[in-house]
């Protein structure tokens, strides 16, 4: 994907330092201002299908999807089915990158039980203690959730076997940073399974220049 941020010139955001410092602020101050919103709820705040209905148009099964109560699913608003790639074991240790409200994360937490722990990071304050609320509440014990960027991850190296994301990576403004972290984090043969967005062509100049496109 590449777009421009104050500038209608086309960036290459896998480069590291595609984007200054105050670009990069300005641009998760922009994602966390919307993602507050989206917390109580992602309905019309989105171009494609969220909530139950985005869930089940995404492949999840019912049955997850019954087990669910509405508050959660009501904040869901992934972009595809990233825990369906490949099977997740039971046992294993599972970080998901900007787990919203908690439903990817929940899903992994069936997947791996009580012998393994799911971790969650997200920077929106909001979507933290929703998560966690949901989560309690949802009765699950292995599972952890911080308020934290992606693209510094206070975890050792080698920890996780799967990391999952789901409609993120597009959103970080230090793409180079992140997958630099999630390779780092991850145990050897361990894998990413992530579902995104990209532009399939430039954005006009008057939607480039602004920050507010960068959380559409
Ligand atoms: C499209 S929502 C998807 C949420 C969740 N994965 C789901 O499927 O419902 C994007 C989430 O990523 C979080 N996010 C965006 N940029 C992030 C970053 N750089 N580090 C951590 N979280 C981030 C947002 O706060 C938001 O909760």
């Amino acid at each position: 994907m590449q777009t421009a941020i104050g500038s209608t010139k086309p960036r290459n955001q896998l480069q590291p330092g595609a984007f200054s410092a105050e670009e990069m602020q300005r641009i998760r101050s922009a994602v966390i201002k919307k993602y507050a919103a989206v917390s109580s709820s992602a309905a019309g705040f989105f171009k494609y299908p969220v909530g139950k209905e985005g869930a089940l148009q995404l492949g999840y099964s019912q049955e997850l999807l019954d087990a669910i109560p509405d508050t959660l699913l009501n904040a869901f608003c992934g972009v595809g089915n990233p825990l369906n790639i490949e099977d997740i074991a039971a046992g294993s240790c599972v970080l998901d990158i900007g787990c919203g409200a908690g439903f990817d994360l929940f899903a992994a937490s069936r997947l791996t039980g009580g012998t393994g722990r799911v971790f969650g990071v997200d920077l929106s304050r909001e979507m933290v203690a929703r998560a966690r609320a949901n989560l309690a509440a949802l009765q699950a014990n292995n599972y952890e959730v911080l308020e934290i960027t992606s693209e510094t991850l206070p975890f050792s190296n080698h920890t996780f076997d799967v990391v999952v994301s789901n409609g993120v990576i597009n959103l970080s403004p230090d793409k180079a940073r992140l997958f630099a972290e999630i390779h780092r984090v991850l145990k050897p043969g361990g894998r990413l399974q992530f579902a995104d967005i990209i532009l399939e062509k430039e954005l006009p100049p008057h939607l480039a220049a602004g920050v507010e496109s960068w959380s559409q």
